[in-house]
Parts: structure tokens; sequence; C-alpha cells
């Protein structure tokens, strides 16, 4: 995963083949110097990029995060570390494992119920955070393109590859509107969304909005004023610790204005063992998702892990309403990590936190999205009551 530009630094990327669409294929240059793209001309309809996490920051922020996570104790890594391009193909897969049932309940509140969101939130910019491959996405994206008001999808992911390929795939699958995809992370970036208001509109506050409101457009003077719904789906919030869920809907709903809404998938509690199950599954998907966070590691930063010496643990934490992913070291063994001059040496059976994974009831996403000023508008489940949509607003 490379970045060729400066954070903010808007870049537009060609989809080959295609007639220009008339709001982005307006400049005659690739400013990305890639060799292996083809040629730029004004035919070619175009997805924008904002790259927030350059290669030298994601560097600095892996490191940063690896030496904080590996010299703790109990260890602990986050789970953002998981998703390169091979860690977002397996979870990919794991959407589609018999146990993982949150992605095909959500996928199944969205189509009963994405019509009425397009009603009650007819936006003209769809922002998806930790989007991944934007599947499920296109349910809104129809639903909203019926409206006719909709002009611009906004995904953002940490991880470039995925985001870029999923990005010109909806291109290519929805002429006329236009793709602005952004290269972040989604607990530092918030500010630097596209649209967001100036901070003096706002009264924008530090914490994951840190980064400031101030070119939040990208540059671009696109979508001011634009509705804008925000899809946060796949239960990625419960991926967050109570503190950082609580700090991230806060930068979100400080720079929201009236008409733009949150959309947030959670994941409900449930029988513990269809949790945990759903979190280690036969055929051993979670546990390869899992051990990728080592690979990302040995190949960015130099490390040594075996993968072999480390094995998948999910375990379920009723007092804190969490799933856990762990891995567990099989053996008594030292790993050397070059990029930070570290060796860490780990017990036999010492395990090291990977993931949580925090489930839900309604009445807590209502609680925790009042603390951050949002009030609930609607809020849908799937006929078992597995796993819940909820629109909010700015309360
Ligand atoms: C659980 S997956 C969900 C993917 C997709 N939204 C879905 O519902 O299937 C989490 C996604 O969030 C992205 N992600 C995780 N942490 C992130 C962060 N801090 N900032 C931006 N994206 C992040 C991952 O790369 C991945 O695509």
């Amino acid at each position: 995963m490379t970045s060729r530009t400066p954070a903010t630094a808007p870049e537009t990327i060609p989809v080959p083949g295609r007639q220009p669409h008339p709001a982005t294929a307006t400049n005659g240059s690739d400013p990305s110097g890639r060799p292996d793209k083809p040629a730029r001309t004004d035919q070619t309809p175009q997805i924008t990029v904002d790259r927030h996490l350059t290669a030298a920051e994601r560097h600095a922020s892996l490191a940063a995060d690896m030496r904080a996570g590996l010299t703790s104790h109990p260890r602990e890594l986050p789970p953002k570390w998981f998703y390169d391009a091979t860690g977002s193909l397996l979870f990919d897969r794991i959407t589609r494992l018999p146990e993982y049932y949150p992605t095909r309940r959500e996928h199944a509140v969205l189509t009963a119920h994405a019509a009425e969101i397009a009603a009650v939130c007819p936006a003209g910019t769809l922002i998806e955070l930790g989007s991944g491959t934007s599947e499920k996405t296109r349910l809104l994206l129809d639903a909203l393109r019926a409206t006719g008001v909709l002009r611009r999808f906004v995904p953002f992911d940490v991880d470039e590859e995925t985001l870029l390929q999923a990005g010109q795939d909806i291109l290519r699958a929805y002429p006329g509107i236009s793709v602005h995809a952004v290269v972040g992370d989604f607990e530092r970036h918030l500010g630097l969304l596209p649209g967001a208001r100036p901070a003096a509109d706002t009264g924008a506050a530090a914490g994951a909005g840190a980064a400031g409101a101030a070119g939040a457009d990208g540059g671009h003077g696109e979508g001011r004023g634009d509705r804008r719904l925000v899809a946060f789906l796949g239960g990625t919030i419960g991926n967050l610790r109570p503190a950082a869920r609580g700090a991230f809907l806060r930068a979100l709903s400080d720079q929201f204005a009236d008409g733009d809404a949150l959309l947030l998938g959670a994941d409900l509690v449930k029988d513990p063992r269809r949790l945990v199950a759903a979190y280690d599954d036969s055929a051993g998907v979670t546990a390869a998702f899992n051990r990728n966070v080592l690979s990302v590691i040995n190949r960015e930063l130099g490390a040594d892990f075996d993968l072999r010496g480390f094995a998948h643990v999910a375990a379920w934490d009723a007092e804190n309403s969490w799933i856990e992913m762990r891995l567990r070291s099989v053996r008594e063994q030292e790993v050397g990590v070059r990029a930070l001059d570290l060796v860490a040496r780990f017990d036999a059976d010492e395990q090291m936190r990977t993931e949580i994974s925090a489930k839900f009831t309604l009445d807590s996403i209502a609680a925790e999205l009042a603390a951050a000023g949002l009030s609930v508008s609607h809020q849908w489940t799937d006929p078992d009551g597995d796993f819940a949509l909820t629109l909010a607003v700015p309360s």
C-alpha cells in the first residue's frame, strides 16, 4: 500500500473506457505519476482521492501503535492494522461464512428500509466510514439515487487498495454519481470529511476532529451545503472502546449541520455461543484474519513473527459486553521488530488482544448517541433482532 502525495492533497484516478463524468473529468493532467496506469484523457471519468494517511504517516502510526501495544501488559494491538489488501480480502470471506450472521442481517435491514432511510434523509452526499468493499452500500446508493438528489459518494477507509478498487467499481456502476475517496483514519481525520463546514460555523471541537475542518472540502469546493448521510456499517463502531466511541461520535456530531444524519450499524447482544462462533469459524478464516496483523508487522516493520507460533482465540467478555479476539503464543518465544529496535518476549500461552467487538442493545446505542449530541430518529432490526441500524440526527 503506497501513497505518493502529501496528506490532504487531492488526486484524481482514471477509470478507463467510459464517458467523461461532468463533475470530475475536467483536469487534463495526471498528477499521480503512476507508471502502470492507463493514459489519462479528458474522456476518462475520475475518482478523486484525498490521502490523509500517506505512506510515511501510515508507517509512523503503525510503528507507534506497535511499540505501545507490544510493550504494554497485557499486550494489545489496534484492529485497524488487520486491514491491508489481504486483511480486507479475508474480512470479505468472513462476511460470507455461515457462522458470521452480522453482514447478512445488516443486509436484510438495509434491503427492508433503504427507501425509508433515503426518504428521511435525501442526501446529496453519501459518506461511508470504514467502507471496505462497499457492497451493502449499494442498497443505500440505489435508494438515494432514486430520490434524484444523490450526486456524490465518499468512501473512507484506512486500506487504500480496497478503497480505490471499491470506488472505481461504484463509479462504473453508478453513472452520474461522482466518487471522492478518502484514505484516512476515522479516529484522526473526521474533521477532513468532504463537505464539512468550517469550524467557525459548527463550533467543531478537538478530539478525532482535531485535524481541523479547514480545507475539509478537499479543496474542490464541491458539495458544500450538500445534505450528508454518514453511514458507519458492519458493526465497526464496536471495535472502538467506550471512550474512543464517545470521542468518535462527538467528533462526528460536532461537524453535523441540520439535515445531516448518521446511519449506524451495530451488532446486538445475544447468546454468547452464537457470538463466539461468529468469531471462531470452523473453516479458520477468522483465525487467518487475526494472524494477518502479524504479517503486516513482519512486512512493514521488519518483524519475524512466526505465524504458526500464535493461535486464534475468541472469547465473550460478559462484563464489558464484547467479544475479544486474541493471539495466544503457543510456546515461549522471542520476536524481533527491526524497525522498532525491539525484541518482544512471549511466555507460553500468553495472550495478546487484537480486537474487541462490542455488542449493544437498542437502548445502549441511543444512550451513547445522546451523550454525543445525537438523537435517534429511527431504529430498525432484522426480524430475529440480531443486528440494528440506527438513523441519528443532531439533537
Ligand atoms: C469490520 S470492516 C467493515 C467493512 C464494511 N463497512 C462492512 O460493513 O462490511 C471494518 C472496515 O473499517 C476499516 N477501518 C478499520 N479501522 C479504521 C480506521 N481507524 N479508519 C478508517 N478505516 C478503518 C477497515 O479497513 C475495514 O474496511
